[in-house]
């Protein structure tokens, strides 16, 4: 192999320090741009030089430690982030993730480890250009109720295991008065709360020995329930909702997550989480208004506008309000429709099973599989609605002024 990648060492202890050159100069495939003992001055050189590695030891003072790996990988998402320390715990490994590292290694290091680094990274890289292989997070939410979220997140759930053949996990953060078990008529075995109170063990590893308690049906869809009772909900913290969250976006290909309409810290942590919110909406006014509200407030919360999906559900043609009218009041892309079908859904809720197990659900579940090849990307725009830009700089036209509201 020739020299691939460029790192930087930001690293206290001048023998480690040695170890990583040296094994890097013996092996020729990385070469080392520069080395520093400190954090802040580490920074900055990787801030100038952008390398494709950085190595970040976890110190006596390992808030510092935590908050630079934050820092790079929160401002240059495309570098791989590479800690170790001499104790690597669980609770440490999670706070690591959480700060956005993306490999751990034991010390002393060995030149078979630091080989496997640059080898992984390699296969992250021609399997995705920007080098992220953890799982992607979509977050339903609208601040309307009965408006469609948990059968949006079930189905488009359903549908990613499908087309994917991978696994995926439903996330029920309704932690009050959760519908998913409702709607696919499950009795779960671990809920939500198991996993927070084992927030200490809970990895990987963790997951895959009690994934099975999860697993609907045999199948790739893996539930997380809310809680059995009540009062439960209330001991479950953000704080573990944030870790338990990032596990699963570490195992699972795709995490979609139902939630109430509130803006809690629980469903804030949700949505900040999220690669994309889908935004459920219906043409109606009282609708469009709230849907308007919400995006105001994802703004100011700076989320990138390609972030928020906005779906509308229901849909109905021909209606008086147009998807044009609703673009152009919401400055947002209508990113989905969902056709109004109350009979089959209101059937497969009632009897507690899947749409597309119903003769008459399944044109509207393929939808549901059009929607999911369109979010991970296996089709481009060929039912995508056309947006209508010429019209928006036409002038636009204000649904509230045009119903005198
Ligand atoms: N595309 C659709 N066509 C017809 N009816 C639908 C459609 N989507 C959802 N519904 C119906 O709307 C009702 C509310 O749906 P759902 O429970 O999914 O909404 P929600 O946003 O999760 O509600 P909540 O805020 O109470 O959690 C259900 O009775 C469901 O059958
Ligand atoms: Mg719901």
């Amino acid at each position: 192999m020739g020299k691939i990648f460029t790192a930087i060492i930001i690293e206290h202890d001048p023998e480690a320090r040695a170890a990583i050159r040296d094994a890097y100069n013996e092996l020729g495939i990385v070469e080392i741009l520069a080395e520093t003992d400190s954090l802040i001055y580490g920074y900055e050189l990787v801030r100038q030089n952008r390398p494709d590695m950085v190595f970040v030891d976890l110190r006596e003072d390992q808030t510092k430690s935590l908050e630079i790996m934050t820092r790079i990988s929160t401002y240059f998402k495309e570098i791989m982030v590479v800690t170790s320390g001499d104790q690597m715990d669980m609770q440490t490994i999670m706070e690591c993730m959480q700060a956005g590292a993306r490999e751990f290694l034991q010390r002393p290091f060995t030149l078979e480890a630091l080989e496997e680094l640059v080898v992984k990274h390699r296969r992250s890289l021609s399997v995705d250009v920007g080098g992220d292989t953890s799982g992607r997070i979509l977050t339903v939410f609208s601040n309307k109720g009965g408006l469609g979220k948990t059968t949006i997140a079930v189905n488009t759930a359903l549908a990613l295991s499908e087309i994917t053949d991978k696994p995926v996990a439903l996330v029920d953060l309704n932690l009050q008065l959760g519908d998913i078990t409702t709607f696919l008529d499950v009795i779960p075995k671990q809920t939500i709360v198991d996993i927070a109170k084992n927030i200490g063990r809970v990895d990987a590893t963790y997951l895959e020995t009690s994934l099975a308690n999860f697993r609907y049906d045999q199948s790739n869809l893996y539930i997380l329930a809310d809680p059995l009772h009540v009062e439960e909900a209330e001991e479950v913290t953000a704080d573990q909702i944030n870790t338990v969250l990032t596990v699963l976006k570490a195992t699972f290909e795709y995490v979609v997550i139902d939630t109430t309409t509130s803006f809690d810290s629980k469903t804030l942590t949700a949505l900040d989480l999220a690669d994309n919110i889908l935004l459920v909406s219906m043409v109606n006014l009282p609708c469009i208004r709230s849907s308007q509200r919400v995006l105001t407030l994802f703004e100011r919360l700076g989320y990138d506008k390609e972030k928020v999906k906005l779906i509308v559900n229901r849909y109905v043609p021909d209606e008086e309000i147009t998807i044009d009218d609703v673009e152009q009041t919401l400055e947002h892309d209508v990113f989905w429709k969902i056709p109004n079908n109350y009979f089959s859904i209101m059937t497969a809720i009632n009897r507690g099973v899947p749409i597309n197990s119903l003769e008459n659900g399944k044109t509207v579940y393929q939808n549901f599989l059009d929607f999911s090849r369109q979010i991970t990307g296996l089709i481009q725009g060929s039912t995508k609605i056309p947006t209508n830009a010429s019209s928006l700089k036409a002038g636009k036209k204000n649904l509230f002024s045009m119903f005198g509201k």
